[in-house]
């Protein structure tokens, strides 16, 4: 092993705090190193947060979206893709249906999709508060603040807003028509109206650095984020990306474990793309510091068309219960399923 990485290595998982450049040579590791960091990330992980691994039923009930985003393909661009969108009532029965099998947060998330005003929405995240009594959390990009407002004030305590990229060149390279102050701007609005905030980026994009890897870790540690989603970027044929390489699984779980070192008690979900990349995806990365398992329980007429990249429904647990099929899994793992909301 070499020295510098040892070092930064002990520094990080008994100050918690790292450089930019100790972070690269965390991200550099090969190996036994690799070995090395994973296990600390595993030991952090379980000193502060336990085997408790918490599970989220999402509902991804819009696939609209007025963004372009080059990676995605639900951007606007892409006509390939066939376009639905769920009624509230629908969202609802969905929502009962994760409920009644153990879910006790519920994640609803769309492109963003105009057609849903934010007193819909309100009204909708209302019933699921009081008829189900549900953590809500909420993943439908950039708002404006008023409609943030509305939506706390209507009972929603998460939601999740991934920074994608902390390198500002390739954030507007990558997201056209959006810029990187913005959406921070937007994480520090949710903040001060009382969310609980989720962040995260994509690892593996083309024309991303070690560099921009570590600064992603670092916003998330600047911001103290409740939450961060983490995973490998994966090539969609029907967007501008076609063709580039895809995200690697290693590096993938070595900027998870190193962001599990910098934030001992955020929320890290072990996500569904490093579970395409790999089948021993979700697995390994619950073994590097990952907590939390969102599992999608969009109805199946919708669910293949929320096709952000490919591969991704392949990856759904179908038949009985997902949540007892997860409790089940994890068990496997050494782990146990949280009982109540993880942080109220
Ligand atoms: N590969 C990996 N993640 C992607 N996302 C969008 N497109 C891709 C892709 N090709 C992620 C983004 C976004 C979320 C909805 O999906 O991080 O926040
Ligand atoms: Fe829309 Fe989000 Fe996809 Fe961008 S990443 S095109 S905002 S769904």
């Amino acid at each position: 092993m070499r020295p510098a990485f040892s070092a930064a290595l002990a520094k990080a998982v008994k100050t918690h705090l790292l450089s930019g450049a100790e972070i690269v040579t965390l991200l550099q590791a090969g190996g036994r190193e690799a070995e090395a960091l994973f296990r600390a990330a595993d030991e952090v992980r379980a000193r502060h947060l336990g085997d408790t691994v918490h599970l989220r039923a999402i509902i991804e009930f819009s696939n609209h979206c007025v963004r372009n985003c080059l990676y995605c393909g639900l951007r606007r661009n892409n006509r390939r893709l066939p376009r639905y969108q769920m009624a509230p009532e629908e969202i609802f029965v969905a929502a009962a249906r994760a409920r009644a099998e153990g879910y006790r947060t519920i994640v609803l998330q769309s492109g963003e999709d105009p057609r849903y005003q934010a007193a819909e929405l309100a009204g909708l995240v209302r019933r699921l508060k009081t008829e189900l009594n549900v953590t809500v959390t909420l993943s439908l990009g950039d708002l404006p603040r008023a409609s943030y407002r509305e939506l706390r004030a209507a009972g929603a305590g998460r939601y999740l807003l991934k920074h994608e990229t902390a390198d500002p060149v390739l954030f507007a390279r990558l997201r056209p028509e959006t810029r990187l102050p913005g959406r921070l701007e937007r994480l520090t609005w949710l903040r001060e109206l009382g969310y609980q905030v989720g962040a995260g980026n994509i690892v593996g994009l083309p024309g991303q650095t070690l560099r921009a890897l570590a600064a992603d870790v670092l916003l998330l540690k600047r911001f103290a984020v409740d939450m961060a989603g983490i995973g490998p970027f994966i090539s969609h044929p029907d967007t501008p990306l076609a063709g580039c390489a895809s995200g690697s699984l290693e590096l993938t779980l070595k900027v998870l474990a190193v962001t599990r070192l910098l934030l001992p008690r955020t929320h890290l979900p072990a996500t569904t793309a490093v579970g395409v990349l790999h089948p021993e995806g979700r697995a390994r990365a619950l073994r590097c510091g990952a907590n939390v398992i969102m599992s999608d329980l969009t109805p199946t007429p919708y669910r293949r068309y929320y096709e952000i990249y490919p591969g991704r429904t392949r990856s759904v647990v179908e038949g009985r219960g997902s949540f007892a099929w997860w409790q089940e899994e994890l068990a496997h793992l050494g782990r146990k399923v949280g009982k109540g909301p993880g942080r109220p």
